[in-house]
């Protein structure tokens, strides 16, 4: 459970496919995911992107296929039973509690935690986002969508994680706090040992910092490789423009990964029920 860190983490997807209401969104997804690594899942709005991480969280049932988590088979477990084995999930959107402070987010964060441990752990998180400190006793509707993006990913950290999901954690921040996020942070995670499935917008520098990507399109992964065969290809490129129709007045200049830098595009993605498991 919560204290198991010594084995290896992994991350395993096998022709997973899910939806919504019967309609298959992503299909034939096939993933790995090592301790230590990141892996980026990049590809343009409407993919599938948070489609697929909210399906290895638990919080919409795979139609079929398989997750694993250090090799077992977790695909109908819930999410807080995926989150006592280690796997932790900063959602997009609502990845917050705006209510409270930064201090009652975090101490959130470690529900599953013993009591007794809940503080030493929070020291431990702030000490890991050390900006955090000087916000602990603010209320999160009040902080700016960086602040408050490092305290969704700080909460997470509360468990320990050993597999760690992040869906856009860029979205709507600074380019320098992207870079921050992503370069410091999101790499950081993963060399203190965990798993961590990156999805990013900010292609060129997900695939900088990510050990392998993915691109997703339609919902299938078109192609895949290490990040910096995947940065160098001008096919990858091709894939985002022709997918992108808004963006056909930037000019073909804009080669493909240079394309998402700085946007913001889709940060509030509402979807309707996405409070519970859905169907
Ligand atoms: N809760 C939902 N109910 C129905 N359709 C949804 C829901 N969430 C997303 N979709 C649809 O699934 C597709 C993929 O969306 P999403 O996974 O959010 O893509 P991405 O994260 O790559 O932008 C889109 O066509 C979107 O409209
Ligand atoms: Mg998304």
């Amino acid at each position: 459970m919560l204290d198991e860190r010594s084995s290896e983490a992994s991350l395993g997807v096998s022709k997973l496919a899910s939806g919504y209401g019967g309609a298959l969104v992503i299909e034939d997804i096939d993933l790995d995911v090592q301790a230590g690594c990141v892996s980026t899942i990049i590809g343009p709005n409407g993919s599938g992107k948070s489609t697929l991480v909210k399906t290895i969280a638990g919080g919409l049932r795979a139609a079929s296929g398989e997750v694993r988590l250090d090799g077992r088979n977790v695909t109908r477990l819930r999410p807080d039973q995926l989150a006592r084995m280690g796997l932790g999930y900063v959602p997009q959107t609502r990845d917050v509690f705006e209510g409270l402070t930064v201090k009652e987010n975090l101490e959130m964060g470690g529900f599953l935690l013993p009591r007794d441990q809940v503080a030493g752990r929070l020291k431990e998180v702030v000490e890991l986002f050390p900006l955090l400190d000087r916000l602990i006793s603010r209320r999160v509707n009040n902080l700016s969508g960086g602040e408050r993006k490092m305290v969704a990913i700080g909460r997470v950290l509360m468990l320990r994680p050993r597999v760690l999901l992040l869906d856009e954690p860029t979205a709507g921040l600074a380019p320098e706090l992207a870079h921050m996020v992503l370069a410091s942070y999101v790499r950081k995670i993963a060399d203190d040992g965990a798993a961590v499935l990156l999805v990013e917008q900010r292609a060129a520098e997900a695939l900088q910092i990510a050990d392998d990507g993915h691109v997703l399109v339609g919902g299938r992964v078109q192609l895949s490789g290490r990040g910096s065969e995947l940065l160098a290809r001008d096919d990858v490129g091709e894939m985002f423009l022709g997918q992108l129709p808004g963006d056909v007045e930037r000019g073909d200049e804009h080669l493909a990964l240079g394309l998402f830098e700085g946007e913001e595009r889709d940060a509030e993605h509402a979807v309707s029920n996405e409070t519970g498991r859905e169907a």
